[in-house]
């Protein structure tokens, strides 16, 4: 696939069109057709028979939220802090490979329309944007910079001080690749990072940047390691000032040792369903890790969140914050920054809409027994 082929036909829709799209879903058909097939597969898929991916979306809706009525809410606020980073409602995005093959100025344009929101961004270290190129369109949005640890550590520890000079606010470490998941749409499509496109977070080390081989696995196995374990996190921690949050956790047990281990924060995910097929929908595995580690803390939890009441789900089940992941590449590829301005407007509005109908004036009312598991 050259650099040409990776930049949608269309990826500019009008203002027109984009203020037709009412719903995250409306975005996905035009992401669909703007892409290039093996971009689009890349994206959308997860891994095995995708039944984690599916079952991320089904679970949130499977949480009925009882409402409250005769509740004053004519003043309503949204905003709130994580580990002391603001967000105008408690959404962030997850971090996402490669976005330049949206839309050419990719993740800079993620970061510009976040800023603009109020949303912090996790860039993903298989960007296709340099951290410091990220955290200059960000201006004074949050940035926080995802990493997997390599097996060769002093490259990630360099990767995590570039990341705190360029100003980020926090370092995400994604521990739920040992391996990378087999993801078939990519093997069949021998899926590689485009021409023309740089992992440029990774190109500093003098390291082979991910241009041949197929799918994930052959093209950037050398950024993660199957040894790693709970001493490496410690070890990370102490690299950095910063706060560390550990992504991929479905376990309380797990969560605890996160915690225990130097973790600030703890994000719920099965990385939207490419890694284990067969791991539990993060609607499932969010309550009890709340439950454990949600007093000494910060939960966060993604996967499946499409829907201004499942990131209401999401508080009332003890998570701080949801993020999303590929709403955010079906907004870039339909209109790059606009697009994905257009996105986090409409959750940030279903968002500030349920909890009106849910009688929640505070971010605080929003508690367990709002919701209740249905058949
Ligand atoms: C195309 C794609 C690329 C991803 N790349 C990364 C990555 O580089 N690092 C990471 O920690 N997670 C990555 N993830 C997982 C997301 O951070 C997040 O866990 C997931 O997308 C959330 O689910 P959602 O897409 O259903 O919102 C990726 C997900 C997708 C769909």
């Amino acid at each position: 696939m050259t650099l040409a082929r990776a930049v949608p036909r269309a990826h500019e829709k009008d203002d027109a069109t984009l203020a037709s799209l009412l719903s995250v879903a409306d975005f996905e058909p035009i992401a669909a057709t703007a892409l290039p097939p093996s971009a689009w597969d890349y994206f959308r898929s997860g891994a095995g028979d995708e039944r984690t991916l599916r079952r991320n979306e089904e679970a949130w809706r499977e949480w009925r939220i009882f409402h409250r009525v005769l509740v004053d809410v004519s003043k309503r606020s949204t905003v709130c802090r994580a580990l002391g980073i603001p967000s105008a409602f408690p959404l962030w995005i997850a971090p996402t490979a490669m976005q330049c093959m949206c839309c050419p100025e990719g993740e800079c344009d993620t970061a510009r329309a976040a800023a603009s929101v109020g949303a912090p961004m996790v860039l993903s270290s298989l960007s296709t944007r340099s951290v410091e190129d990220v955290c200059a369109a960000a201006g004074t949005g949050a940035v926080l910079m995802q990493i997997y640890i390599a097996a060769d550590r002093g490259f990630t520890r360099e990767l995590v001080q570039r990341a705190e000079r360029a100003g980020c606010r926090g370092i995400v470490v994604t521990v739920d690749t040992p391996v990378w998941g087999v993801r078939e749409r990519d093997l069949r499509n021998s899926f590689r990072v485009p021409d023309g496109l740089r992992i440029e977070n990774l190109e500093r080390a003098g390291m082979p940047s991910g241009h041949s081989g197929r799918g994930m696995g052959e093209c950037l196995g050398w950024t993660i390691d199957a040894s790693l374990s709970w001493r490496d996190l410690e070890a990370l921690c102490s690299w950095t000032s910063l706060p560390v949050i550990v992504k991929g956790v479905c376990r309380a047990d797990d969560a605890q040792l996160a915690v225990q281990s130097g973790a600030e924060g703890v994000i719920v995910s099965n990385h939207g369903g490419r890694q284990l097929d067969g791991a539990p929908a993060t609607a499932e595995s969010l309550p009890e890790i709340a439950d454990r580690i949600g007093d000494c803390a910060a939960v966060f939890v993604d996967g499946g969140i499409r829907r201004g009441v499942d990131l209401l789900r999401a508080r009332a089940l003890g998570a701080s914050i949801g993020l999303i992941g590929r709403p955010i590449l079906w907004g870039l590829a339909a209109a790059g920054e606009r697009g994905v301005r257009r996105v986090l407007e409409i959750l940030r509005h279903e968002f500030d809409l349920a909890m009106a109908l849910a009688g929640c004036p505070a971010l605080e009312s929003i508690t367990r027994d709002l919701v209740r598991r249905g058949p």
